[in-house]
């Protein structure tokens, strides 16, 4: 068996839950944190860990990053402004977001337009991250070509220079927050006819409407 068919046959038949009009939050923020919260109860890996798609020039990217908060305003994660993904949301802001919860069969989809959080947020958020992390986000110029020597080098001069004081925020470091236009619950079914329920933002409101499989 050569291992294109190993690929080909690996099948898993979703039985676990299902994901009905009847049952689903009418508020996709609180059907989220619902979600969210049954990911950790059953130890799902890295619950927090989400695909992160930008476009540039018409080309797709993707590459994972964490998931830092969440609430009715949207969805906030970290990370280097001037990295590529932070040169592609300049050019075109906006984004799409990806979990797959494998031990729930789940996965939510949710796509929207992109703001900076504000300089106080990404402050705050920085001053709860571990120093190794802080010294780390003045060290990586992310996305450009390094050598690891000198990424070593620096970790050492920006440990001996900070010493004991508070490290602050680089200015190329901070937040973003995705603001939803949809999102999308996927809950894995039998036979591949699983369930999908689309919210698409109307103001207010959200129209829910089920997708087929
Ligand atoms: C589990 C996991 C979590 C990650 N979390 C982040 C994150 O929160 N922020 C970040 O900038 N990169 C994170 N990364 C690294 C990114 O995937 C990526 O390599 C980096 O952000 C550079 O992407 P870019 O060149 O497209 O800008 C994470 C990677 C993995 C595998």
């Amino acid at each position: 068996m050569n291992k294109k068919t190993d690929v080909a046959s690996l099948r898993l038949n979703y039985v676990l839950n299902e994901l009905l009009e009847e049952n689903v939050l009418i508020n996709p923020f609180k059907q989220f944190e619902k979600w969210f919260h049954e990911a950790l109860e059953n130890n799902v890996a890295e619950p927090n860990a989400m695909h992160l798609a930008t476009v540039s020039g018409g080309k797709p990217h993707g590459r994972i990053v964490l998931l830092k908060g969440f609430d009715d305003t949207g969805f906030v994660f970290y990370t280097n402004y001037e990295s590529n993904k932070g040169r592609e949301l300049a050019e075109v802001p906006h984004a799409s977001i990806t979990f797959f919860w494998t031990a729930m069969e789940r996965q939510v989809r949710i796509e929207g337009r992109i703001e900076k959080t504000s300089a106080a947020e990404s402050d705050e958020y920085f001053q709860q991250r571990p120093r190794g992390s802080q010294i780390g986000a003045w060290v990586s110029r992310q996305s450009s070509i390094v050598t690891r020597e000198s990424l070593e080098e620096r970790t050492k001069e920006l440990e001996e220079w900070y010493g004991d004081d508070v490290i602050p925020r680089p200015p190329h470091w901070g937040g973003y927050r995705l603001i939803p236009e949809s999102i999308e619950f996927w809950q894995g079914r039998p036979n591949r006819l699983h369930d999908r329920l689309l919210f698409t933002n109307e103001g207010e409101d959200w129209k829910i409407e089920r997708l087929s499989p």
